[in-house]
Order: structure tokens, then C-alpha cells, then sequence
């Protein structure tokens, strides 16, 4: 092949390939013009080069060193048309674009749960009142669940359909493990018999956190839920302390003068034991348990039930904050859906 000849090919090679990269719409037609002219195995270029073989032998330096040239021309003309459709190649335009008078993006401020806002407050009104917040673990053991707390091995309280069993549990030294000896705390008054095991009285404490219970979810129920514990023990401690405490407790949170309405009712626990109801806006809510801690709790974590008495009560958070708030269900609470959370 005649020198002149194989020039011609090339300088029509860069031409069509300079029109087709420089018209290319997107990277998609780009790519397909990158494979028509570089593309590694059949690319038209590389089939010049494959002309470049029958050049005659005196012309071969002279048709290499153009081919090379051209071939470098290429890429550098593809590397502009990739810029070019990814935006970063003229920055005239992206200076233009960028309009300094536009308000800037408002950063989101998070804030806390309502649960959690209304624990807070809870702490705050019983703290006035001279309660102590105690913590206690999720993963109890069936001591601090139920036997402590009078609940003995066949009551009906303490059936695994009524309560989240762990098949396993982290083995302690001393600690019984394996099936059914741990659970997801079924209520916080497991925290009483923690408390009272490493105290003596006087003992004013409060305790917040999620219970578990195997419900079905509705508008009242979750298997997961939040409780609030009391627990007063002390010399001449009363019913009428009780129901004065709850009182000053409702009045404070709902920032009225809250009624409180005790109804005869059993929890191993506490003897005598009652329903607590408030009025709320003409109509009578339940809102938990109480009563006179049991003789029974105080002897069994060493208390002497002839010194000392106690009161004690437990009561639901979410009912109390979806109260507050006119929350019709409490599914709303742990769905995450930042349109309801971000109202409270
Ligand atoms: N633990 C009970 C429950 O979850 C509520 C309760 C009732 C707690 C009476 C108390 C109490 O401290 O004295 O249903």
C-alpha cells in the first residue's frame, strides 16, 4: 500500500471520528462511537493499523510515526466528550449555573421521641417529689420477673404464652442458664426487687423502660411497651400516700386537677391491689396498677414486713403520652414515620 493511500484513510478516520465524539448526545452514543473507532478488537482504527503492515518498507517510519499521532489525537478527543457529558468539562457553564442569591439547603434538626420526651418529664414531676430513677436490665431472670415478686411457678402470669422466653442466655458465674430460665422483662417491677436487694429502706425510687409481652399489635397494644414503676417503702407508709402521690403525679403531667380513682382489683405483688384510673375530660381512663407492696416482696428481699410497709405502682407510658398528645394509636409511636414524629 502506497503511503498516500494510508494517509488518506486516517485523516478520514479523524475526521468522522471528531464529528461522532463531538455530536455524541449521551454517554451512551459516545460509548458506541468508542467502540467504532477504538474499540480493542474490531475498532476502525485498529484496522489501519492492521494497513500499516502492506505499507512499503521505505515509507513504514513515516506512516507509523502518523498513525501514532492520530491515534493520540483520538483519545484526547474522547477524554473531552466524556468531560463534556459528565458536566465537569466546561466550566463556563458551571459557573453559571451556580446562583449565589439562592437560600441555601436548611439543614434538619432532629429531636428527641415523644417517648422519650415524655419519660424525661415523668423523671422531672416524681424527681420534685423526692423519687430516684433506678435502671434494670431487658433480660431478666425468672427470680426478678416473678418469684421474688410472689408470682410462683405455677401461676398462670408466668406462661410462655404470655411472655417472650429466651432459649439462651449468657452464662454468669452462679447463674442458672438454658431454656426458659431468662426472658424479656414482662414489667418494670422487677426493678423494685433489684432495688430493694441492694438498699435498705427508706427507699423512694422510680423506674422507666420497655416491658415485652407476646400481644398482638392494635391500637392499645405492642409487644414491646414502656412502663413507669414507683416504689416507696418506708415506716408508716399508707394507701392514702399512694393515692396522694398519683394524684400530685397526674395533676403535674396533665397540668390539671386530675381525679384519681382506685377500683379493687389482684397483682401477686401488692396486697391490697388496685386499678388506677384518671378522669380525663369527663371520661374515666385506666392507666395502671398499685397497691401496698405484699409481705411476701418485703420478706423476700429481706425487708421486715413488721417494720416497714410499702407502696407501689406501675403504670403505662404510652397511654399516658397518647394521651397527652390525642393519639387515637399507639402503633403510631414505633412506626418511624417522620411526618408523626416530627408533630410532638
Ligand atoms: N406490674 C404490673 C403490670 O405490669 C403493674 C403494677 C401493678 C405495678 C401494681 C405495680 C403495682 O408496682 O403495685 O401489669
Amino acid at each position: 500500500m502506497a503511503l498516500k493511500d494510508f494517509l488518506t484513510v486516517l485523516d478520514a478516520l479523524i475526521e468522522q471520528a471528531t464529528a461522532a465524539f463531538a455530536t455524541a448526545a449521551d454517554a451512551e452514543a459516545l460509548e458506541a462511537a468508542r467502540v467504532e473507532f477504538l474499540g480493542a478488537k474490531s475498532g476502525r482504527l485498529k484496522a489501519v493499523q492492521k494497513d500499516l503492515g502492506g505499507v512499503d518498507k521505505a515509507d513504514k517510519p513515516a506512516a507509523g510515526k502518523r498513525f501514532n499521532e492520530v491515534k493520540q489525537d483520538l483519545e484526547a478527543l474522547l477524554a473531552a466528550a466524556t468531560a463534556r457529558l459528565s458536566g465537569g468539562g466546561s466550566t463556563k457553564s458551571a459557573e453559571a449555573a451556580f446562583d449565589p442569591t439562592v437560600p441555601g439547603a436548611r439543614a434538619r434538626l432532629g429531636h428527641l421521641h415523644p417517648i422519650t420526651q415524655t419519660i424525661a418529664e415523668l423523671c422531672d414531676i416524681m424527681g420534685r417529689l423526692g423519687f430516684t430513677v433506678a435502671e434494670g436490665p431487658e433480660v431478666e431472670d425468672l427470680w426478678h420477673n416473678f418469684e421474688a415478686l410472689n408470682i410462683p411457678l405455677e401461676h398462670p402470669a408466668r406462661d410462655p404464652l404470655d411472655n417472650f422466653y429466651l432459649a439462651t442466655a449468657a452464662a454468669g458465674a452462679g447463674v442458672p442458664t438454658g431454656e426458659g430460665q431468662w426472658l424479656l422483662r414482662s414489667q418494670t417491677s422487677t426493678v423494685q426487687i433489684r432495688v430493694m436487694e441492694r438498699t435498705k429502706p427508706p427507699v423512694r425510687i422510680i423506674s422507666l423502660g420497655r416491658v415485652y409481652r407476646p400481644d398482638t399489635p392494635d391500637a392499645t397494644h405492642f409487644p414491646m411497651f414502656h412502663q413507669i414503676e414507683g416504689l416507696l417503702v418506708d415506716r408508716h407508709v399508707t394507701m392514702a400516700d399512694l393515692k396522694s402521690i398519683l394524684h400530685l403525679f397526674a395533676s403535674s403531667f396533665f397540668e390539671d386537677d386530675v381525679q384519681v380513682r382506685f377500683r379493687p382489683s389482684f397483682f401477686p405483688f401488692t396486697e391490697p391491689s388496685v386499678e388506677v384510673d384518671m378522669s380525663w375530660e369527663g371520661r374515666w381512663i385506666e392507666f395502671g396498677g398499685a397497691g401496698m407492696v405484699d409481705p411476701n416482696v418485703l420478706s423476700a428481699v429481706g425487708y421486715d414486713p413488721d417494720e416497714v410497709t410499702g407502696l407501689a405502682f406501675g403504670l403505662g407510658i404510652e397511654r399516658i403520652c397518647a394521651r397527652r398528645h390525642g393519639i387515637p394509636d399507639i402503633r403510631e409511636f414505633f412506626k418511624n414515620d417522620v411526618r408523626f414524629l416530627q408533630q410532638f
